[in-house]
């Protein structure tokens, strides 16, 4: 007999997100590990951080950084993040009211959509777009509206007009994200003159999610919201530490604001996360002190993306820009017709390489005939992808 056949019955309850299942991005990370695949699914790094980030952490640690910090971050780190923020992109956030520091990227995503969405109203999303966005929007009542990028010989690019037209009286939200996870699209000071003209004069509020902000390649520089201050005045800009320095376990991120929205998202906030783990707040605020980690980083991907490009180029995959962040798109219609989840599936199980569908990132699935790989690999990593790759 099933000891556990007289166990209690544990009630059905309503889902409040009916249309979430497994990610893509942890079905093919198991594919990948099942198949012994090479993984250029999940966009993370196969390599360390800097020992002395680490470090930094661990010294903190012995130092008794070790109790629950202030609700909006420890000062050190807010003043480091306010001093980037006005080096780079020339905007002064206040340290104590327009800057908080979060559990991840993700974190600070869902929390400022939960602060402005009330039921009914509408946020605007553009297709392909990053996984987490439209559940948050759905918890909080909200009413995705998604407006797809077009995509050329060019690349994807975001149609302007078709945002605009997308603008009803319900818009609470427009959502950003450049660089562009899955695309690899920057976008430049036109774009950010289209979004301009589209909330000038109108109470649309931004969040523009800049995880990648430091990985734009080919001497173009990152056109941060926070630069615009007609734009900087009405949004949520958010980054991640993950990203930048090589930790994406850490979770750990920020959300910079003028002060009237920081108060509202941290009346979410404190009732979330409260707060974020305290040695790494301490240990990253030191580690920062020094540019150079971030200043370099676009060289070191620019590096991996050309080496990776080089590579593909002698293969049957095109190639399709990848300007930002650190994947890299590709067609794949001279190699197979199959849908982009089977084809994704036959190339982690059969040639031992894992990439993601791109039409994951569609709320109806939108077949493209592309996948993205990530590249943030060691180059020996690349070099074994490109040589299974290579005979596709
Ligand atoms: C566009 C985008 N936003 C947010 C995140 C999440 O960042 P974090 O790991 O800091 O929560 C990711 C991670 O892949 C991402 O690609």
């Amino acid at each position: 007999m099933n000891s556990r056949t007289n166990l209690p019955m544990t009630p059905a309850l309503t889902t409040r997100l009916p249309a979430v299942g497994t990610t893509v991005f942890t079905r093919m990370s198991q594919l990948a590990v099942q198949s012994g695949a090479v993984n250029l699914g999940q966009g993370f790094p196969d390599f360390g951080c800097e020992r002395s980030l680490i470090s930094a952490v661990n010294h903190a640690m012995q130092a008794d950084f070790n109790q629950y910090p202030p609700m909006s971050g420890v000062p050190v780190l807010r003043q480091a993040i306010a001093a980037k923020i006005a080096a780079l992109y020339g905007h002064e956030y206040h340290v104590d009211s327009e800057l908080t520091v979060t559990a991840g990227a993700t974190q600070a995503l869902t929390t400022a959509i939960f602060c402005c969405v009330h039921p009914g109203d509408e946020v605007i999303v553009i297709e392909p777009v990053y996984d987490s966005y439209v559940p948050a929007i759905t918890l909080a009542g909200g009413v995705p509206v998604p407006v797809e990028m077009e995509v050329g010989a060019n690349g994807y690019s975001v149609p302007w007009s078709r945002v605009a037209a997308a603008v009803s009286g319900k818009t609470r939200l427009i959502i950003i994200n450049t660089p562009h996870n899955p695309t690899s699209t920057v976008l430049r000071a036109a774009d950010m003159q289209a979004l301009t003209d589209i909330v000038q004069g109108t109470d649309i509020l931004i969040l523009s999610d800049e995880v990648y902000e430091h990985m734009v390649y080919d001497g173009h520089r990152h056109e941060s919201v926070s630069r615009y201050p007609e734009l900087a005045a009405r949004a949520f800009v958010v980054s991640s530490f993950g990203k930048t320095y090589h930790v994406t376990g850490w979770k750990i991120g920020y959300v910079a604001a003028p002060a009237p929205l920081m108060a509202e998202f941290r009346k979410v906030h404190q009732y979330n996360v409260f707060s974020v783990n305290t040695p790494m707040q301490h240990g990253i605020a030191s580690y920062m002190a020094d540019p150079k980690p971030y200043l370099e980083l676009p060289a070191f991907y620019q590096r991996k993306r050309d080496l990776f490009r080089d590579g593909l180029n002698n293969t049957r995959f095109e190639l399709l820009p990848a300007d930002g962040t650190y994947f890299q798109c590709v067609r794949y219609d001279k190699i197979s017709t199959q849908a982009e989840a089977e084809f994704a599936e036959w190339l982690t199980t059969e040639i031992k390489v894992a990439a993601i569908p791109v039409s994951a990132f569609y709320q109806q699935g939108k077949e493209s005939g592309i996948v993205r790989f990530c590249f943030a690999k060691k180059d020996e990593t690349l070099a074994l992808a490109l040589e299974r790759l290579g005979k596709v």
